[in-house]
């Protein structure tokens, strides 16, 4: 078993750079399928859920050279499978894009079912909505989803059902090779769909509105090859340092970021008493009060991300007074509370509002990273508490946070990574 040994209390101090975007990365690197040859990518984060991604694409053919941990060429143009297997595809949520990806080039492609974070129900049914309008056939059977189609994609007017950012990265993916003009509407509008749309462009691909509620694609025959793309910095890992370094009560600079892309956590950290400066790149977070309990409620970009909504519930679970937090997007991502509950927090959490009775202080005791984002607030829950936190679970972190333990040592963290025998 691997895991993490916090040793608390601890107040970062230091300067910490940010890594690529995963879920930019995950879906850029599937999105090079669209191309008959070679794509640059720089700023690749070095996390287990792009090594996974990877191998899938080698599965398909891609040849994979690695410049370095976060640069990389893929050669697409021997590409000759549409299949990728469940027993790949379940490691991880962004396994779907290889439908989208795959779609245009190829009649029939057989993609085993998404895995990832296990956060209430997470349906499929408009990006198959989306196939489907596009003039693709789709059937989900046997843990896997077939499509097919006789002829090329024919644009069309797609309207989304819920705002959702993989059925709209997907449907990018599956129209940007078609016949005539899509519109997508009541779309999401995340950093990482403008940076995929950004990436598309880059080879020829006709994208016009990503960031906006409406995307109009005109479709294209094929792409050209990118010399180099450089994905844009983690919204998420900002966020996490913004918050760890508020928590903490210490002051730390996070360099390689972009502040546009933080301001609903920029502004709900200044509203919990935290002073935070903006630079061009950078952002410098410093705190030296008790937190002022707020109330958050997360919302589709740019709205505060849900994915932010663990680590920022450390504020909260020290707030001077009673906080809250209303989840509107996954219906169970408040199982980490529990965990919070066992070292001394004041938190009930009922469907999908948790209420935040704020403490003085947290002590340490065993708990578990129920997933990527609640992973990384033990980790800052940890680093709050007096004592040495063991989490386990902690192969849910690594997938999405390059070198967490590397990083928080950096701004004077002590972290253990334990692996016990039974692991060999
Ligand atoms: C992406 O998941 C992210 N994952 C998630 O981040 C993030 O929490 C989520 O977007 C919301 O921001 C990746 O980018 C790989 P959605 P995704 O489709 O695309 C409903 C992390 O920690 N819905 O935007 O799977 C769905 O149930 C992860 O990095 C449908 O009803 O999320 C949810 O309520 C965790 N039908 C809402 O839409 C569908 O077909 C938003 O989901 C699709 C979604």
């Amino acid at each position: 078993m691997e895991k993490f040994v916090v040793h608390g209390p601890c107040r970062l101090e230091g300067e910490v750079t940010i890594s690529g975007a995963k879920n930019a990365a995950v879906a850029i690197l599937p999105a090079t399928l669209l191309v008959k040859g070679k794509c640059h990518l720089e700023n690749v984060p070095d996390i287990s859920d792009i090594r996974a991604y990877c191998k899938i694409l080698e599965s398909l053919g891609s040849k994979i050279e690695y410049i370095s941990k976060n640069e990389m060429i893929i050669d697409n143009s021997e590409v000759s499978s549409a299949i990728a297997s469940y027993e790949l595809t379940s490691k991880f949520r962004a396994s779907y894009y290889l439908l989208g990806a795959l779609i245009g080039r190829f009649d029939k492609v057989q993609i085993g079912l998404p895995g990832g974070c296990k956060l209430g129900a997470r349906p499929i049914d408009q990006h198959i909505k989306a196939f489907k309008k596009l003039g693709a056939k789709v059937i989900v059977r046997n843990g896997n989803v077939y499509t097919s189609k006789t002829e090329p994609l024919k644009g069309t007017n797609i309207f989304f059902d819920v705002v959702s950012v993989g059925s709209t990265m997907n449907a990018i993916l599956a129209a940007t090779i078609s016949e005539g003009t899509t519109t997508l509407e009541n779309v999401a509008k995340e950093p990482h769909i403008v940076d995929l749309a950004n990436f598309l462009n880059s080879m020829g691909a006709k994208i016009k509105g990503a960031g906006t509620d409406t995307i109009k694609i005109t479709g294209v025959s094929e792409l050209h090859q990118k010399s180099s793309y450089s994905i844009i910095p983690d919204q998420i890992e900002t966020g996490t340092f913004m918050v760890a370094a508020a928590a903490t009560k210490g002051n730390v600079l996070i360099k390689n970021c972009i502040p546009k892309h933080m301001e609903p956590i920029t502004a709900k950290l200044i509203e919990a008493g935290a002073t935070v400066e903006e630079f061009e790149s950078d952002i410098r977070v410093s705190m030296d009060k008790r937190p002022t309990s707020v109330s958050v409620k997360t919302m589709p970009y740019p709205g505060f991300p849900t994915d932010m909504q663990p680590q920022f519930s450390l504020l909260l679970t020290l707030g001077d007074t009673t906080g809250t937090i209303i989840e509107t997007i996954w219906e169970s991502r408040f199982q980490y509370t529990d965990e919070l509950n066992k070292m001394g927090a004041d938190i009930s959490a009922h469907g999908t509002t948790a209420v935040f009775r704020g403490v003085e202080s947290l002590s340490a005791a065993p708990v578990k990273a129920h997933d990527l984002r609640a992973g990384a607030a033990m980790i800052i829950a940890g680093l709050c508490a007096d004592g040495q936190t063991e989490i386990s679970d902690i192969h849910h972190i690594l997938r999405g946070y390059e070198n967490i333990i590397g990083k928080f040592e950096k701004l004077g963290a002590k972290i253990d990574y334990i692996k016990t025998e039974d692991d060999e």
